[in-house]
């Protein structure tokens, strides 16, 4: 099946369910559409080997990394206290939270393990 579908798709599904006794579920709202890109992550590890994956809007980079064996150190389980996922970051990620704040994170440097995607990101491994 492509799931990629354009709004004239979309509307013939509406109505397939609709007639199959969804019709609440559309219930004459104006609807938009919006075919969200996949975001794109290039991590490049500290000998300057790069690697683009694709991930899920709203992933963190750590569980990115995890996903696609890319190495990314989490002594804390992923949790904020350690630091060993600690990358520079750039591109369309969630901005730096309460627990990278007490960190004392700035700048490009993230935490793998705080940060999420939402298009895409360029990662550089620390280590
Ligand atoms: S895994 Fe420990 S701070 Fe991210």
């Amino acid at each position: 099946m492509n799931l990629a579908r354009g709004d004239g798709e979309i509307d013939a599904m509406e109505n397939l369910f609709a007639a199959d006794g969804y019709a609440k579920a559309f219930d004459g709202k104006e609807r938009r559409h919006t075919i969200q890109p996949v975001p794109k992550v290039t991590f490049t590890d500290p000998a300057g080997q790069k690697k683009v994956v694709e991930a899920e809007s709203g992933q963190t980079l750590l569980a990115i990394a995890t996903d696609h064996d890319i190495p990314m150190e989490h002594a804390c389980g992923g949790n904020g206290f350690c630091t060993t996922c600690l990358c520079h970051v750039r591109g369309d990620v969630s901005a730096v939270n309460d627990r990278e704040e007490a960190m004392g994170m700035e700048g490009e440097e993230r935490l793998g393990c705080q940060v999420t995607v939402q298009g895409d990101a360029e990662v550089d491994l620390m280590g």
